[in-house]
């Protein structure tokens, strides 16, 4: 995938390490409003972060892994989507995002992750997409909800964000209960 077109100015991309210099802009214009719930987004502090950061995904991507992709609007990079998982072996994968407070509100994220499922399901023959948020994260559950996904539990005190641990709802598409 070169390119997929989101909506009126707005495209989902691969987001490839000589987009470092790009990305980093994005972290350093938008990175506060992410950090609640994204991590890295505090640790892509410096250019080269953010090259290794890409760097990391473009080589498990080589090896049929996880993978990350960008989203534009206007020209401008303002989020991103990601299998922040992927095991063909296994058949299983899960679904991340993040969008600067501009571009949200807008679907782009809905869409984009809709694509993705089409085509983890339908070209990679994938049984089941996941989707895992901070359970007060109500946007990230919304998204969930919006892609028709069932929740599944609660992972009780699974993660950690700024020194506060969380509970985490698990969502999931399966590939023959659609
Ligand atoms: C999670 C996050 C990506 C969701 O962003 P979002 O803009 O709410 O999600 P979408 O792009 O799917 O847009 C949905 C919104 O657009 C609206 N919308 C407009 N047109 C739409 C369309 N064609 N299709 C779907 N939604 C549409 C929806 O109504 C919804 O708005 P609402 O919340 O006011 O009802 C965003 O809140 C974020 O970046 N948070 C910080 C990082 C984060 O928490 N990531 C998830 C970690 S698990």
């Amino acid at each position: 995938m070169l390119s997929h077109p989101l909506a009126e100015g707005a495209e989902l991309r691969a987001l490839e390490p000589w987009r470092a210099e790009e990305f980093y802009a994005f972290v350093v214009r938008s990175g506060v409003h992410l950090t609640p719930w994204m991590p890295w987004a505090t640790d892509t502090d410096e250019p080269a972060k953010a090259e290794r950061w890409l760097q990391g995904y473009a080589d498990a991507q080589a090896r049929g892994g996880r993978r990350v992709y960008g989203i534009w609007l206007d020209g401008l990079l303002v989020g991103g989507t990601g299998f922040a998982t992927f095991d063909a072996r296994a058949g299983v994968c899960s679904l991340g995002a993040w969008l600067a407070p501009e571009a949200r509100r807008r679907g782009l994220v809905t869409r984009a992750a809709r694509h993705m499922t089409e085509w983890a399901f339908e070209t990679r023959g994938m049984s089941r997409v996941e989707w895992a948020a901070a359970t007060r994260n109500e946007p990230s559950i919304a998204v969930a909800k919006r892609l028709g996904m069932e929740r599944e539990g609660v992972l009780r005190s699974a993660l950690t964000l700024g020194g506060v641990r969380h509970d985490v709802e698990v969502w999931s598409l399966i590939a023959d209960r659609r």
